[in-house]
């Protein structure tokens, strides 16, 4: 038998060539993997497990929460409030932050997440997923708040998602490439089945929500409109185009076999920049992504220089193979320049 790799493993292995995952970092990655775990259990338990469909309530961005929008976030905030590793946690599913109880001992990282990624997808047993990122509290001042989180998705010190699919997999960054790991349902542990993952730079396939193309600004819909026109347009080539509506399942085909996925800001709610959240969806993602060679960008600016001004922030996204993300970028300047 072959010998595997486990997340420990790999992660106490990191840290002996590397020294960037001190032992509190670790902690918090198992434990964010456990948690992952459990949640991949209720998912895959379905409606035996009685957690399909919807809560009855509403999160702090007006959407209707599901069941497991609710254990996903229960789940994760129980298995991480008491290690000692983070001071504390904020999630899509809660208004303000969840500063970690005086009877546990504080620890200097933060932990951000999206616990259920893909809501729309629960209930039709399609691939959903859990988004995370690590930040450490910068600073000495006593307690902490909101503003401790407002930092620069480049400050992340770990990034990761859990994809529950035909697989789960957890795929993780520290910052020296991406890992992913599959979980063995029988042995329940996490094993490395890929490592320094590559996105294509170049792509045939582009990922974007076409229901909302009159709505979209002109360097957008240049974009789409030249891989449209195939291999007689601009582009010389046919592309093909998937749309999963989960983020995670997106991005985690983006990273097998490279494309383009695009979430930009459109004319629906102008005010909005785009749909989904800069802390706890974009950052996470776009350090995965350039850690696997690829880029991040809001049409404009990397991702990850952008600098928070609240912990609901939403931003536009575009971000995979890097030749097309910089194509992108380019029609967008010269969009701005006329
Ligand atoms: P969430 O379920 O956490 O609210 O995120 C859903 C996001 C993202 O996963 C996906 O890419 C996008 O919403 C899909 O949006 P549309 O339904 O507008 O296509
Ligand atoms: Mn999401
Ligand atoms: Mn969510």
């Amino acid at each position: 038998m072959s010998r595997q790799t486990s997340l420990t493993q790999y992660l106490v292995e990191q840290q002996r060539e590397h020294g960037h995952i001190p032992q509190e970092l670790r902690l918090l990655i198992e434990v964010v993997a456990r948690a992952c775990k459990r949640i991949a259990i209720a998912v895959n338990k379905g409606a035996l497990g009685d957690v399909l469909g919807t809560a009855g309530s509403e999160n702090v961005q007006g959407e209707v929460q599901k069941k497991l929008d609710i254990i996903a976030n229960e789940v994760l905030i129980e298995a991480n409030e008491w290690g000692g590793h983070l001071a504390a946690m904020a999630s899509e599913e809660m208004d303000g932050i969840y500063v970690v109880p005086n009877r546990y001992p504080q620890g200097e990282y933060l932990l951000l997440f999206d616990p259920l990624d893909g809501s729309s997808n629960i209930d039709v047993n399609v691939s959903i997923g859990t988004i995370f990122s690590v930040l450490r509290k910068v600073g000495h001042s006593r307690g902490v708040s909101e503003d401790d989180f407002l930092q620069p998705g480049k400050q992340q010190a770990a990034a990761g998602y859990c994809v529950y699919g035909p697989q789960s997999m957890l795929v993780l960054t520290v910052g020296d490439g991406v890992a992913v790991f599959t979980l063995d349902r029988e042995t329940g542990s996490w094993v490395l089945t890929q490592d320094q993952v590559k996105i294509p730079e170049d792509t045939k396939e582009f990922a974007i929500n076409m229901s909302n193309m009159r709505h979209w600004a002109p360097p957008v819909k240049r974009y789409i409109d030249e891989c449209l026109a195939g291999s007689t347009g601009p582009r010389g080539k046919d592309f093909n185009m998937r749309w999963v509506a989960s983020m995670v399942a997106d991005v985690h085909r983006i990273l097998t076999r490279g494309g383009v996925f695009m979430y930009p800001w459109d004319q629906r709610e102008p005010e909005k920049p785009g749909k989904l959240r800069l802390m706890y969806e974009a950052n996470p993602m776009a350090f995965i992504v350039e850690q696997a060679g690829g880029a991040a960008t809001n049409g404009t600016e990397r991702i990850m220089a952008l600098n928070p001004t609240k912990l609901h922030e939403r931003v536009a996204v575009v971000l995979g193979s890097k030749n097309e993300v910089e194509r992108f970028t380019a029609y967008h300047l010269e969009a701005a320049q006329k």
